[in-house]
């Protein structure tokens, strides 16, 4: 069987139907929108690629499970459904629901992190730095180098580099880390794994010193699939095995479980410490809701129990990252510049070098999602220099990493879709010296990405060749 293909292990039951838009539909919706992908209407999208969480298709049995909700205030029994799911595959004996992952962001940063202290992470993810900085702690990117470099093809991007993590430790002392955030499968990256080796060791060094470790789960199901296929020693083991020897070097984890977990809302924040447990219950009853269902309602918190235990089975895992696979093959072998090796949420398009043309204050990644838009009506996400935000200072942030990220919603577009896709980026690549950026006409205080909007910058009549510049196809 090894040589047949993947296909995906469900049949279609239910359709929704998407409104097909015009160039001149979308030029208008992209005007309204201030050229941000995020402030455009759903309904003017065709293939909606801004991201996989909470876009799952939930599985009939997942809808089943909506139906036996348990809307009970207190102890209802979804939420012990769902605390021996956990269990089961995440090996966490508390269970704090939160409403999504950034509930459990907040709860756990504001219960570890004291003003001055530091928190490596290997790179960031937007809402996770943002609480620990919100609880007055400083982020460190300890990720290894590798993950900085798009055309690098080593097979564990989203490891830490263990002598980062010493140096810290040496510099500031382990008392002043309450822990280090281990993001598996790191988003920001391209949806780079860590390795088991790298996990282990990054766990002890830290443990030696009394550093605590959480992991971010939110796509950990998905690491773990990159370990079975690429470290050696764990390929006869199963996705479901795996899984729980990630979680076993750890103290906790927090988890969005739009991704993973197959569900279109909810999280939650898993450790194994009592006390630890005791302090976050008591700031979730009140920033979330009581301890047996936090931010969820026991619907949500059935169909997340259910949508687990699909998660660990080898052959949704082997369409689902094949499904990512067959996208970027397409793409590599247009010559479009995407960063390697292909991960599994999504596809990254490196911005900078599909327009080298455009300085970085003109927000490359920014301008590509808008123009992928325009041609197709493709909706795409900037995850760069707009995304970083800026300094302490007030200086834009402007990461080695400037892309945009095709995020493959879970169970929900065939490989027809993927072909449109992947004709749409071809179309733009091939116009793509007529792009001339973007300037930023509105900024929002926080986690600008989300709402800043931008105009089209008007290039100079003459460019530093001398020769006349095309007019974008945006403006
Ligand atoms: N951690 C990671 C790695 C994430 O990708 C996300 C969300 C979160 C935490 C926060 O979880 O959204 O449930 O509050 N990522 C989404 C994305 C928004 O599009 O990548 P949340």
């Amino acid at each position: 069987m090894q040589n047949r293909s993947w296909a995906e292990p469900w049949r279609i039951k239910m359709v929704e139907p998407i409104k097909m838009t015009s160039f001149s539909d979308r030029e208008k919706a992209l005007e309204k929108a201030g050229f941000n992908t995020f402030l455009i209407e759903a309904e003017d999208v065709y293939i909606d690629l801004l991201t996989d969480s909470g876009t799952t298709a939930m599985s009939d049995r997942q809808w089943a499970g909506m139906m036996v909700g348990d809307e009970a205030y207190a102890g209802s029994r979804n939420y012990y459904n769902l605390e021996r799911a956990v269990f089961e595959h995440y090996g966490f004996t508390h269970l704090i629901p939160t409403h999504q992952g950034r509930g459990a962001e907040h709860i756990l940063s504001q219960i570890m992190i004291k003003d001055g202290d530091y928190v490596p992470g290997n790179m960031y993810f937007t809402t996770t730095k943002f609480h620990q900085q919100h609880a007055g702690g400083t982020f460190v990117d300890v990720i290894v180098d590798e993950a900085h470099q798009p055309s690098s093809e080593f097979p564990f991007k989203g490891n830490v580099d263990i002598e980062k993590m010493q140096a810290l430790i040496d510099k500031v002392g382990a008392d002043k880390i309450p822990y280090l955030s281990l993001e598996t499968n790191v988003n920001m990256a391209g949806g780079q794994p860590c390795s088991m080796e790298n996990i282990r060791t990054v766990c002890e060094l830290c443990h030696a010193h009394g550093i605590k470790v959480f992991l971010d789960a939110t796509r950990a199901v998905e690491n773990a699939w990159f370990i079975k296929q690429r470290e050696a020693g764990f390929e006869t083991k199963t996705v479901k095995e795996i899984l729980l020897e990630i979680c076993s070097h750890t103290d906790g984890c927090t988890m969005s479980g739009k991704k993973d977990c197959l569900v279109n809302i909810g999280g939650f924040l898993a450790v194994n410490d009592d006390e630890l447990a005791e302090e976050a219950r008591n700031m979730l009853v009140v920033y979330e809701g009581l301890h047996t269902y936090g931010g969820m309602a026991g619907r949500d918190m059935e169909a997340m129990a259910i949508g687990i235990g699909e998660s660990v089975q080898e052959e949704h895992m082997a369409s689902r990252v094949g499904q990512v696979e067959y996208l970027g093959k397409k793409l590599i072998d247009a010559g479009i510049p995407i960063v390697r090796p292909i991960g599994s949420h999504g596809i990254f398009l490196n911005a900078q070098e599909f327009l080298s043309h455009l300085p970085r204050e003109l927000f490359p990644a920014q301008a590509l999602a808008a123009e992928i838009y325009l041609d197709s009506g493709v909706r795409t996400m900037e995850r760069g220099a707009v995304s970083a935000g800026r300094d302490a200072d007030g200086n834009n942030i402007y990461p080695k990493l400037e892309l945009v990220r095709l995020t493959i919603p879970r169970r929900v577009y065939t490989q027809a879709h993927m072909d449109v896709v992947t004709e749409s980026i071809i179309s733009v690549w091939e116009k793509r010296s007529e792009i001339t950026g973007l300037e930023m006409v509105y900024e929002p205080k926080r986690l600008r990405f989300f709402q800043s909007r931008f105009k089209v910058s008007q290039p100079s009549a003459v460019d530093e060749d001398g020769c006349k510049c095309c007019s974008s196809t945006v403006s």
